[in-house]
């Protein structure tokens, strides 16, 4: 019986690492053009951190959290709650007032799975902390458009405020109270929502309950004078960056800890999946969790997403896995030679490699096609009894015959110079 990988858990085989190793590549390389440091933490936490920061009513801590009950930790969810624990832990602020930190990761969910959405799935996070000016949210929404970019995505960004403890709660009230006056017109879900988490209802897909909040009141009208002048702020220093985006007040994120800026890049490509990214603002959070008064803010993308993506706008080439020289040895006399010559070429560089089994040059020269070597060195019976092989160039098919003489790592290294400077176009 063949055991397979648990359902919404994924293999990433051979020739989609690539894919994944160049977003990561593209977001480390601007991470660090805006300052940011990697962090890295555990998967598994004490459960009361994510009770805490996420919410004891959000979706995710209500019923999809991988919760070992019997000893009290969970498999991180996201990845916020934990970098600032580290934070707070470690009193990374006392160092440094303001940390700019990003880390890459699984995180787990127990979703229902379809084509973006996972159990396990990767983030790429990056958080600010200590920093409350509006161009910091401004700094850092303008960070994640350029890796999209960079990558060649073409995303929508929508932005919206969820204000703070003044302006929330009074506006919280009202719209239950506009909620409950239209029990009837919501589903199932927003009745329950409407008393345990009411700004969820604004977020409903529902045909039903998106006809009802069309008509609610907007908490961007509300918002108290300070969180109303950093809306404004952020969205002028955004407009100055020339970050294009759209308000959406209806965006209501599905974790507690979000203040004022909220935001998610988007995509119609991935069918109901459309947040290749997404975050804000979480003034309170850090306090909440037993650490400093300090305010931050930050985002995170899923790689699952931005691969998929990638994939379907097919607008960037990924560099085929290829290899230096591929050594072909005929017959069984030149293979302890050939083993040798090709240890030597991986200690010189190269990426190098070799067949064994002496088999045919027809069979060998087909193995280097599929490992897509550059080079072929051909090192056959006769040749290598006269101190010679052949080095084939694989795109133009042209063979030139080269000297083997002297120690194996003189010939490794003058084999490599050769097929570099032969390589060059
Ligand atoms: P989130 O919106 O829950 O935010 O997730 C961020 C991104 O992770 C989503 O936009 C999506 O691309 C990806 N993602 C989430 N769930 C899944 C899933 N089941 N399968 C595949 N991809 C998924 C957060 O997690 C916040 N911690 C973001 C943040 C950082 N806010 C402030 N700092």
């Amino acid at each position: 019986m063949k055991i397979q990988a648990i359902n919404g858990f994924k293999d990433i085989l051979p020739e989609a690492v690539g894919r994944w190793q160049y977003i990561e590549r593209q977001a480390r390389d601007i991470f660090a053009r805006f300052g940011f440091q990697e962090i890295r933490m555990p998967i598994l936490e004490k459960t009361e951190l994510f009770v805490r920061s996420i919410g004891e009513a959000t979706d995710v801590v209500e019923k999809e959290m991988y919760t070992f009950a019997d000893k009290g930790i969970t498999m991180r969810p996201e990845a916020t709650a934990s970098v600032m624990r580290a934070f707070i832990e470690h009193g990374l602020h006392v160092q440094q007032p303001v940390q700019r930190l990003y880390t890459i990761g699984p995180m787990f969910r127990h979703e229902r799975p379809q084509k973006g959405r996972l159990r396990q799935f990767h983030q790429l996070d990056a958080e600010i902390i200590g920093a409350a000016e509006p161009r910091v949210d401004a700094e850092l929404i303008a960070m994640g458009q350029m890796l999209l970019d960079e990558l060649g995505l073409t995303v929508s960004l929508e932005l919206n405020s969820l204000g703070c403890p003044i302006c929330r709660p009074p506006f919280k009230e009202r719209l239950v109270l506009f909620l409950a006056e239209r029990h009837q017109a919501l589903c199932d879900d927003c009745r329950r929502r409407t008393h345990t988490n009411p700004l969820r209802v604004l977020d409903c897909k529902k045909e039903s309950c998106r006809a009802v909040v069309q008509e609610a009141p907007s908490l961007l009208e509300v918002l108290c004078p300070d969180c109303d002048r950093h809306f404004t702020e952020v969205r002028s220093a955004l407009e100055e960056l020339g970050i294009v985006f759209s308000i959406n007040r209806f965006m209501v994120r599905g974790l507690d800890y979000y203040t004022r800026t909220t935001f998610e890049f988007l995509t119609a490509d991935l069918g109901a999946q459309a947040a290749v990214g997404a975050g804000g603002r979480y003034d309170g959070l850090i306090e909440q969790l037993g650490g400093p008064s300090l305010s931050g803010i930050g985002f995170a993308m899923g790689l699952e997403r931005l691969a998929l993506l990638m994939e379907q706008q097919q607008n960037r080439l990924i560099p085929a896995k290829s290899m230096d020289i591929f050594v072909a040895a005929l017959g069984m006399t030149t293979v302890a030679f050939s083993g040798q010559l090709t240890h030597a070429l991986r200690q010189q560089g190269a990426k190098a490699a070799i067949d064994y089994s002496g088999r045919s040059l027809k069979a060998q020269l087909k193995q280097a096609g599929r490992v897509n070597a550059r080079f072929t060195l051909i090192v056959g019976e006769d040749e290598w009894a006269r101190g010679e092989a052949i080095l084939r160039d694989m795109q133009t098919q042209k063979q030139q015959p080269v000297l083997l003489s002297g120690p194996i790592e003189e010939q490794a290294r003058s084999l490599f110079a050769m097929i570099q400077t032969a390589a060059r176009p």
